[in-house]
């Protein structure tokens, strides 16, 4: 048997997505990667060659199928707009939940190994307390929220009920450069670093207090890939954050200074309906998985300045 067929065979919906897209970097040469994804948001031009990528919806029947023929599943693929699910409720939970729960299903009579599933710490709502233990209560503020904490609970249900190896992360506010910062639910890493690039002042809505835990986009890929490792993981929900946390003002100055740029910060009304503190309890995934973060905020931003 050559090396080639023993190589684990992964399939990551949503691949070509922010998350997805990173994770196909790291995974492509050590295992037999698919992606499934139906090109709503992409972010790159090209795959690697020895990607197999599939057009196609995690709510169809090929879905299913590519689920059986896999090790592992790693779901990306989801509605991410919180806005877009306030005016269509239903198109986030046809996607969120229904999409999710068809991976499920194929899963559940399958062979696969691990069935890793992206929720988002908007599961928890407002913040009681900081850090955000899992045991934070979760009361999502919109459909998104609600539909991501659905297809969470789907999963470990699956896990109780049909022993299905499954986990979820719930990441914090996740940075890269290929997150577009044209897009108006661009995340704020983004939006100020096109200003700076720009020579223009970030915007900053309220007082620049509030608080968030910026984590790259590459200590996520790092926390899933130990998670596929783990066999102690599964049936477990994992804060994926770095429990750092950094305010808005601070933020705004370290791009500056990134970006070399002398300009003020200018302050605008709040935001309806933001967040004021935001901050991960990293505890669990520290002892279960022996994560550690390992890029510095400062290091991340100095990712973008090197790419353009
Ligand atoms: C994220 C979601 C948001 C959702 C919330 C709930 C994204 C991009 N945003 O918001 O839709 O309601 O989780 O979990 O996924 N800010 C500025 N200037 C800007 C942009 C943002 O000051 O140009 C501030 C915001 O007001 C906020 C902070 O920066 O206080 C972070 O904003 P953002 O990146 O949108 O993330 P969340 O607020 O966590």
């Amino acid at each position: 048997m050559s090396i080639q067929s023993n190589m684990q065979r992964i399939l990551i919906t949503g691949g070509l997505g922010q998350v997805g897209s990173y994770l196909v970097d790291a995974l492509h040469e050590k295992a037999k990667v698919t992606v499934l994804d139906n090109y709503s948001s992409t972010t790159r031009e090209a795959v690697p060659q020895d990607v197999h990528v599939i057009k196609g919806d995690i709510k169809d029947e090929i879905a299913a199928n590519l689920v059986k023929q896999s090790d592992v599943v790693i779901h990306t693929a989801a509605q991410i707009s919180v806005t877009a699910s306030m005016e269509n409720p239903l198109f986030d939970a046809q996607n969120n939940i229904f999409g999710t729960l068809n991976l499920l299903e194929a899963a559940r009579n399958s062979a696969i190994s691990k069935f890793v599933y992206i929720s988002s710490a908007a599961v928890y709502g407002n913040t009681l307390y900081t850090p955000i233990t899992e045991s934070h209560p979760q009361d999502p503020l919109s459909p998104y929220g609600a539909s991501k904490l659905t297809g969470e609970k789907y999963c470990m249900m699956y896990n109780k009920a049909f022993g299905l190896p499954s986990c979820c992360i719930r990441p914090f506010n996740i940075y890269s450069p290929r997150q577009d910062p044209h897009n108006p639910y661009s995340g704020v890493i983004s939006r100020f670093i096109e200003k700076a690039k720009a020579k223009q002042s970030p915007v900053i809505f309220g007082d620049g207090a509030q608080t968030r835990d910026f984590i790259s986009v590459h200590d996520i890929v790092d926390m899933i890939c130990l998670l596929i490792e783990n066999e102690n993981a599964n049936g477990h929900v994992f804060n994926a954050g770095t429990g750092k946390s950094t305010t808005v003002t601070e933020l705004a100055s370290m791009i500056l200074n990134t970006f070399d740029v002398d300009v003020p910060i200018q302050y605008m009304p709040e935001r309806p309906g933001d967040i004021k503190y935001s901050c991960s309890d990293i505890s669990s995934a520290k002892k279960i998985l022996g994560f550690e973060p390992k890029v510095s905020l400062e290091n991340g931003l100095m990712e973008f300045a090197k790419c353009k």
